[in-house]
């Protein structure tokens, strides 16, 4: 004959197990949402061919364009997300590819744009300057030097990844 179960036992078992079901629901996303960005690393480190061969590469800024295909949330751009870099190689002979965004509130630089201001990254919005490095010219509005994409070299073609916060 089966063990009888007090009605206090019964209570505790049926309390106790309605609790840990609400708390799972409660903790497994919180979990989930902490735990995410590592699951999802990998998945932003696409590398795109850009059509340049390692040779095409000076040490003068050229603006290259390129589409990168990816997911954000639920949403994927149709014909995928154009961007654009400023590749060059830097005194030593690496290949730099620097984002075009500024870090003053997000317009444009380009290269070499203001005949003021030879051999700088040039923004037209307030008159951010960088250097040639992308380091930000002290007393204009960027406070920090331009982003760098993440670069690759295969079969002596360039290859453009994710860019890196500076
Ligand atoms: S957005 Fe570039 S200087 Fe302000």
């Amino acid at each position: 004959m089966g063990k009888k179960v007090s009605r206090r036992k019964f209570l505790t078992y049926t309390l106790g197990g309605t609790a840990g079901f609400l708390a799972s629901g409660v903790l497994f996303p919180m979990v989930r949402f902490a735990v995410d960005p590592v699951l999802k690393q990998g998945e932003g480190e696409q590398y795109v061919d850009v059509n340049l061969t390692v040779d095409q590469i000076t040490e003068e800024p050229r603006s290259v364009e390129f589409t990168v295909h990816r997911k954000d949330g639920w949403y994927e751009p149709e014909g995928g997300e154009k961007l654009t870099a400023w590749v060059m190689k830097d005194e030593t002979g690496s290949i730099v590819a620097f984002s075009p965004i500024c870090k003053h509130l997000g317009c444009t630089v380009n290269w070499n744009s203001n005949p003021q201001f030879k051999n700088e990254f040039f923004c037209p919005c307030h008159f951010g300057r960088y250097y040639k490095d992308g380091t930000n010219v002290p007393g204009t509005p960027p406070t920090k030097p331009l982003d760098r994409y993440k670069t690759k070299v295969e079969n002596g073609k360039l290859l453009i990844g994710p860019v890196e916060k500076a």
